[in-house]
């Protein structure tokens, strides 16, 4: 006897439906299990699973000839989430189930020896995959419930082993449900006041830095912070996230699609509710930062989609592992290509970093000598590359903070103050995009995608938004040939203006305007010369 349920399965950051087919065969003297379909080890091994699962569960079910296939069969199957559906199947084949029909659910989920259910990685995804396909009804493990019941328009049921799959798929024949679907608010989780420990109150001083990473935060450009050890980079960036804007719903909904494939997702909050702060250590792998591996899973720079990506002390990381991160911070995109597939991973992140000037770190510094020779000096900056700091919007100094100021009681400015100034920043930017959406996207890549922060502008759009009085104008034309400016630092600079003149609800961008952005990118000429 045939018996069909269904299921679904990620590929990079999206899930595809995936159809198992149980056909049940004669008895015979040895149990013959075969499973078709390009399934890999993980999924071979789950009929010792399903076995033991059934079997723990009450039913006996005699030797047969069982053979399961996975459709459609020409995409890789992995993972242990067909479990569940392959168990069901079973037992539907077998005659355990009295409804008949399962095409209107989804089954995900590992089975554990005695019957019990397991979460599994990116479910999220699979849910979104399960609403796009019409099934109305998701049938998952009760760990992984909150996370897929932030999608709308499917009923996520939680349950917890194959028993009470059996009853809640039987219930459903005879009016009264066993398990009734998880409802989670949405609206409510994003806006839950987040409270962070780390406040730029506690910052004395570097009101320069402080300034820049308002502009920075509100536009979401790149920063970069260069300064003598001690002066606070460290200390800024941490406070990053607590002026960044909140996350818009499809925001957060792409960020814990990624978060879910990759197992960091705290699956108790269903959606993630704040921007992703990322600071991996400088001894990171290449494939670590931008992802990898035999079934390519997303790296730090997947991870900071929508967030921050924080790389301290800089020059400490491989040459080799700054490098790779071009194509994203081009793009927003990140592309893996392994032998099994080729994947892409959204990768559109603000990167925050903090360096030394030069090995002892007191280059330049007022009040003490720095002991490093010229090549040393060079040495050591060239480590990041000239593409790279091309593709930072904002270099600032940092320096050591005066005795006066650090022991000043005057209080600061709070963090609270400065996202406010952000937020409304940020709200500007978002009602221009909503009046004057993209024509046309520069690449496909980035075609369609939502704009949320002048950073994300295409070279179209910078086109229009970003008009200059012709004082402005004159000023960075004089500045270009100066500077030897390049056209990409020529967009950048003009991204940055545009979110300087939103931080003041200027609606064109005037000579002041323009004269802050370029003086945030005359610093590499000074370290890098
Ligand atoms: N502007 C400041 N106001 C108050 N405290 C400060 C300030 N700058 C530094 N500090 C104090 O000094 C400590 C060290 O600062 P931090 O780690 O940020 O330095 P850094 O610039 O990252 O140095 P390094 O280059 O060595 O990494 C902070 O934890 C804080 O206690
Ligand atoms: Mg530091």
């Amino acid at each position: 006897m045939l018996f069909k349920a269904r299921s679904a399965a990620v590929y990079g950051i999206d899930a595809h439906i995936i159809d198992v087919e149980v056909d049940f065969g004669q008895q015979v003297e040895k149990e013959i299990f075969a499973t078709v379909g390009l399934p890999d080890a993980a999924v071979r091994e789950s009929r010792d699973r399903v076995r033991s699962a059934i079997k723990n569960s009450g039913f006996d079910i005699p030797p047969t000839r069982i053979t399961i296939n996975l459709a459609p069969a020409d995409l890789k199957k992995g993972g242990s989430g067909f479990d569940l559906p392959i168990a069901i199947g079973i037992l539907g084949a077998y005659g355990g189930l009295s409804i008949k029909d399962l095409s209107d659910f989804l089954l995900v989920g590992e089975l554990g020896l005695d019957g019990s259910l397991r979460a599994v990685q990116g479910m999220l995804p699979i849910a979104i995959a399960a609403r796009a396909a019409k099934i109305k009804n998701l049938i998952i493990p009760a760990a992984n419930a909150r996370e897929a019941a932030v999608v709308e328009g499917v009923n996520v049921y939680p349950v917890r082993s194959l028993l009470e799959v059996r009853e809640l798929l039987n219930s459903t024949t005879q009016g009264s449900l066993f398990i009734q679907p998880l409802k989670v608010d949405t609206s409510t989780l994003l806006n839950d006041a987040v409270e962070y420990h780390a406040d730029f109150r506690d910052v004395r001083g570097q009101h320069v830095a402080k300034r820049a990473l308002e502009v920075a935060a509100a536009g979401g450009h790149n920063i970069l912070m260069i300064g003598p050890p001690g002066s606070g980079k460290t200390m800024l960036a941490k406070r990053l996230p607590s002026i960044l804007a909140p996350l818009r719903f499809e925001e957060a909904l792409e960020t814990t699609k990624i978060h879910s494939v990759a197992g960091v997702h705290n699956k108790d909050e269903g959606l993630v509710t704040h921007r992703p702060f990322r600071s991996p250590h400088h001894t990171i792998s290449d494939a670590g930062l931008i992802g990898g591996g035999m079934i390519p899973r997303p790296g730090e720079v997947s991870l900071a989609h929508n967030g921050l990506l924080f790389l301290d002390e800089l020059p400490e990381f491989p040459r080799n592992v700054l490098e790779v991160l071009r194509q994203p911070l081009e793009d927003g995109n990140v592309t893996i290509s392994r032998a099994a597939m080729s994947l892409s991973f959204p990768a559109r992140f603000m990167l925050a970093a903090a360096m030394n000037p030069c090995p002892c770190g007191y280059f330049n510094d007022p009040s003490r000598d720095c002991m490093c020779t010229p090549p040393m000096i060079q040495r050591y900056v060239s480590k990041v590359s000239g593409p790279l700091l091309d593709r930072i919007d904002i270099h600032i100094e940092v320096p050591a903070v005066q005795y006066k100021e650090l022991r000043s009681g005057t209080a600061s400015e709070g963090s609270a103050e400065i996202r406010a100034r952000v937020l409304a920043a940020r709200e500007r930017q978002h009602q221009r995009f909503l009046e004057h959406p993209a024509r046309a996207a520069t690449t496909t890549r980035t075609a369609g995608r939502a704009i949320f922060a002048n950073s994300q502008m295409t070279t179209q759009q910078i086109r229009t938004f970003c008009e200059l009085a012709s004082d402005a104008e004159r000023l960075l034309e004089r500045a270009m040939q100066q500077q030897g400016l390049s056209a990409r630092a020529h967009d950048r600079i003009l991204k940055v203006a545009r979110t300087i003149a939103d931080l003041e609800a200027a609606p064109t961008i005037a000579v002041k305007h323009i004269a802050e952005a370029i003086q945030y990118r005359t610093l590499d000429r000074s370290y890098w010369a």
